[in-house]
């Protein structure tokens, strides 16, 4: 067989080159161009025999009234929490990739959730990092009952199909797809263009066959390259598997699902035997404080396009000092300041002989104006020694003129927060939502003048 023509593709703008450059001809950027394979003329014995897609020649216009929707069948991975992440369980012929950084628990939930398959199903759990032995260990310290599982130890992406087309596995586990390589490129393994290569070739048997395929992806600390990312539009679902460093919960997160939501949230605690589900996560977020504390406010904020909640604490004390502190941890100092302003002019609280410490707990930094109304609250709650009821979130942005003004996502951010079991919400007037979201008692304001009264009937 003739080798397939090689040619380099920008990562940035796509365009094709000959020959490898160190800048993109097209649209300038630096050190984008990686291999690619040209596309093949398909004819003979090449040709797929079946497939998913009506592309292969003949195709026809039609009205899309005409069409028939396609069934998907789905069944269950026997671990309920990534069943909801998925929207309902494992569609047959779906790709999904589920990305993390390295020792999270990719390959360990895999393990869990295909011991539980094989009973069912086949399953072929493909290893390109590990040697069968220590997949062996990691079963034996889960304790599943996983004898009938099928195992390869292989990297190259042509002899695992060849493998899978003898074996014909209903599920199929690729751990990791920065292990593999394809005989057709000479970059190394986990190069951008090996691992978009590799991955376009499983796609297409998993579409051809009706496989379901999980891809185990690492992500850099510094985010894209190499990492799952260049992956995100081939497959039908990204999963992102995360954690708070060093602690033992998990949460695993749909961020695109062709067969479900988004934003669904899977909760994992890992133990020595494995990783156990949560069923009700919003213990994990709320026990750290047993009673509501003074001075101290959950914020629903967004990170990138995913909601998340983080606590927002205010300490105000007697300043010994002329020039009375106001320091922020994870907020903007500046903004702080400002909206003691707006508190005095529109609420009738001055703070002047008082130091204010505003911090984000855990170490995250919140840049949006969403954090305004949270800021104010804990403040005012640590100023009065109040407390704020634990089951309450709030987010809104506040405006010099005393106006509480919406924030973007308002929807997701509530249904995030009702989701981890939060009853009580404290938003823009505009932010409110038109039905009512189950379980979450929403409090409207505009001004920051029923934020005092609200906080007054407290
Ligand atoms: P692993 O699934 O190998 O991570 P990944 O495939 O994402 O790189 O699991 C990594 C961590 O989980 C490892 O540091 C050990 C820990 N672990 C447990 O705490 N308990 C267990 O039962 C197992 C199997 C792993
Ligand atoms: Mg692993």
């Amino acid at each position: 067989m003739a080798r397939p023509k090689l040619q380099y593709q920008c990562s940035e703008c796509g365009a094709l080159a000959p020959k490898w450059a160190g800048q993109c001809a097209d649209c300038g950027a630096w050190n984008s161009m990686s291999e690619a394979l040209a596309a093949a003329p398909v004819s003979g014995s090449n040709k797929p025999r079946f497939t998913s897609y009506a592309g292969q020649g003949g195709a026809q216009i039609q009205n899309l009234g005409a069409v028939q929707p396609g069934r998907e069948t789905r069944v269950s991975t026997g671990v309920h929490e990534l069943d909801r992440v998925l929207g309902g369980g494992l569609v047959a012929g779906s790709v999904v990739l589920i990305g993390g950084d390295p020792g999270i628990g990719k390959s360990t939930l895999l393990l869990q959730a295909l011991a539980a398959f094989s009973g069912e199903l086949k399953a072929l759990y493909v290893t390109g990092e590990e040697s069968p032995e220590q997949v062996s260990l990691r079963a034996h310290r889960l304790a599943v009952g996983a004898d009938e599982l099928r195992l390869l130890a292989e990297t190259s992406v042509e002899r695992i199909i060849e493998h899978a087309r003898i074996e014909t596995p209903q599920v199929m586990v690729i751990d990791s797809i920065q292990t593999l390589y394809t005989e057709a490129l000479q970059s190394a393994p986990g190069s951008v263009g090996q691992v978009r290569e590799s991955a376009a070739q499983l796609v297409r048997f998993a579409k051809q066959t009706g496989t379901a395929l999980f891809l185990v992806g690492h992500v850099t600390k510094e985010g894209t390259l190499a990492g799952p990312r260049v992956l995100e539009h081939m497959v039908d679902t990204v999963l992102y598997f995360e954690g708070d460093a060093g602690g033992r919960y998990r949460v695993i997160r749909a961020i695109k699902n062709r067969f479900g939501a988004v934003n669904e949230l899977g909760v994992f605690a890992m133990t020595d035997r494995g990783l156990k589900e949560v069923r009700n996560p919003s213990s994990i977020f709320l026990s750290r404080h047993e009673q509501p504390v003074a001075g101290s406010i959950i914020l629903v904020t967004m990170e990138g396009t995913r909601p998340m909640l983080v606590e927002v604490q205010a300490l105000v004390d007697d300043s010994q000092l002329s020039n009375p502190r106001r320091v922020t941890l994870g907020l903007e100092q500046n903004r702080l300041a400002m909206l003691l302003a707006v508190q005095h002019r529109h609420g009738g609280v001055l703070m002047g002989d008082q130091d204010v410490y505003v911090n984000v707990v855990g170490g995250v930094r919140v840049t949006e104006t969403a954090a305004d109304l949270s800021m104010l609250l804990a403040v005012l709650s640590s100023f009065r020694d109040r407390t704020l009821p634990n089951d309450l979130v709030v987010f809104g942005e506040v405006g010099l003129a005393g106006e509480i003004r919406p924030v973007p996502n308002g929807q997701q951010r509530l249904h995030e927060a009702a989701k981890l079991g939060f009853r009580r919400a404290l938003v823009p007037a505009a932010n409110a939502p038109k039905s009512a979201i189950d379980g979450l008692e929403i409090c409207a304001v505009s001004r920051y003048a029923e934020v005092m009264d609200w906080f007054a009937g407290q």
